[in-house]
């Protein structure tokens, strides 16, 4: 069997348009599916919507409709722009499809039945916005510890999932799995979240406090917490959404990529769900950093918020994902502007790879008919050698990087030989070589170098800037397929 690569993005509240950050994670992991893909990796890449909970439920009642025509309406936002970001997702998953909604509560009912969902009374402290409970020792001030909102005291019939008991499998999972929880420093955060004593799980919320969820099967006064039910989704996916009927060997998941801000939910709530549904854990979870916006936080209140379609109608999709990724480490925070966006633009894209790729084709134009001439053996140099043995090198440091997700140092690699490439058009100087019918070997070699770069280059670049890859694509001639 062939090998397998199951990517995720977040699921995506619908509480309001797709901003920066939605792209962001996104256009990461339609890069991991396309260079997979072309690896001859069997791909499924899985996306979507989180249309339950009380932000959502908010939104729609801000908006003085029902929640699920609320979903209808924003949905559009995000599939559009996926497919203007170019993201080749497999699947686009809403949890309120049916199907996710029955695969949930066959999950909830399974734990219930093995006695790892219990019912009890409980009193805290309770975060609206974050649709949390604090205990008191957490809450400073009257305050959510996380978002710094004032917090209310509630009390109320609960069910919990017995989380507590999955903590130490989970400190020893995470220490005999090193790429487990990535990068190394948010590993670490997790490890020092796991000191303290890991409490049970509130999964379930009163209808009379949220009626927009899904049902608990055994208590129809109930509906599930939010993050139950949208973390189920990278499995039910699987089940009813992938194109192949034994989509669930896809499982466990390669990676799942998310924000830091949602990080604890995933290393923790979801791998000690796994672990009560008795399903192998995924491979990877990867936290990126957040982007600021000149320097600050980026808020509606700001009005600084950046609209990703915006930018790809001033400076075209490849530009903006292309900057996204080259800008800052994965990992990292990151901060956008729109002159470091046109720095790049400008130097990398339209400079760097932009004239190679003109004024190779116009000497093989002017020069070969259009054709790649044989190259001479004889006539070969060191900068020959140097640029072909970069070129060779290209597509193993390529691999070793996406496989530490560093997209920036990808694409830092495959730049490098932009410009060695360009540098060897100045050192070898067709057009002078051309003058020279005695040099005529020697100008073949160097056309021919030339092409070999570019078809290298076309095949690298393509899961970061696919429409540039294909126009480049067409401009050679070349018949390489990307899939
Ligand atoms: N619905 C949950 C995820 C459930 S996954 C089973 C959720 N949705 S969200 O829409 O609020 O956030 C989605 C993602 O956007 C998170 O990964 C978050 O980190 C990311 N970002 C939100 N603002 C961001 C930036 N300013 N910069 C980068 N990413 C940011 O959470």
């Amino acid at each position: 069997m062939s090998n397998k690569f199951y990517v995720t993005t977040p699921i995506y509240y619908v509480n309001d348009i797709p901003h920066i950050g939605h792209a962001y994670t996104t256009i990461a992991a339609d890069v991991l599916a396309r260079f997979y893909r072309t690896r001859g990796y069997e791909v499924f890449f899985l996306t979507g919507l989180d249309e339950h909970g009380q932000k959502v439920q908010q939104a729609a009642s801000k908006a003085g409709i029902d929640p699920q025509t609320h979903c209808d309406r924003l949905m559009p936002a995000f599939k559009n722009l996926w497919a203007t970001l170019n993201i080749s997702q497999d699947a686009f998953i809403r949890t309120t499809d049916k199907s996710h909604q029955a695969i949930v509560q066959r999950y909830l009912q399974g734990l219930y039945d093995k006695d790892l969902i219990y019912q009890a009374e409980y009193t805290g402290w309770y975060c609206t916005f974050d649709e949390r409970f604090w205990t008191e020792k957490d809450v400073e001030n009257g305050q959510c510890p996380d978002c710094r909102r004032p917090v209310e005291q509630v009390s109320e019939r609960n069910y919990f999932f017995r989380m507590s008991r999955y903590q130490q499998p989970l400190i020893d999972h995470i220490k005999s799995h090193p790429g487990f929880i990535r990068p190394e420093s948010r590993r670490n955060e997790v490890m020092g979240f796991l000191q303290k004593p890991l409490e049970d799980l509130s999964i379930s919320r009163p209808k009379s406090r949220l009626s927009w969820g899904v049902e608990l099967p055994f208590d129809r006064d109930c509906v599930t917490y939010v993050w139950f039910d949208a973390l189920v989704n990278y499995l039910s996916a699987l089940e009813y959404l992938a194109p192949t009927t034994d989509a669930l060997k896809f499982w466990p998941a390669s990676v799942h990529l998310v924000g830091k801000d949602i990080l604890t939910t995933h290393a923790v709530y979801w791998s000690t769900m796994l672990m009560g549904m008795e399903r192998p854990l995924p491979e990877s979870i990867f936290a990126h950093g957040w982007w600021t916006v000149d320097g600050e936080k980026m808020s509606k209140s700001r009005g600084n918020v950046v609209d990703p379609n915006a930018m790809v109608e001033q400076f075209g999709v490849d530009a903006f994902r292309y900057f996204l990724l080259r800008e800052v480490p994965f990992g990292q925070d990151g901060d956008f502007s729109h002159s470091a966006f046109e720095g790049r633009y400008n130097a990398e894209l339209a400079n760097d790879l932009g004239n190679l790729v003109s004024r190779s084709l116009t000497m093989l134009g002017n020069f070969s008919n259009g054709r790649v001439p044989t190259m001479d053996q004889k006539s070969q140099t060191d900068l020959d050698r140097e640029l072909a043995k970069t070129a060779s090198d290209l597509f193993p440091a390529i691999n070793r990087h996406l496989g530490n997700l560093e997209f920036n140092r990808a694409l830092e690699t495959i730049w490098g030989l932009v410009q060695l490439a360009n540098q060897y058009i100045d050192k070898t100087a067709p057009w002078t070589l051309a003058k020279d019918p005695a040099q005529d070997a020697r100008l073949k070699t160097v056309l021919f170098h030339l092409a070999e770069v570019l078809r290298f280059l076309t095949l690298a670049v393509y899961p970061f800037i696919p429409n540039t890859a294909e126009a480049m694509r067409s401009r050679l001639g070349l018949t390489v397929s990307f899939d």
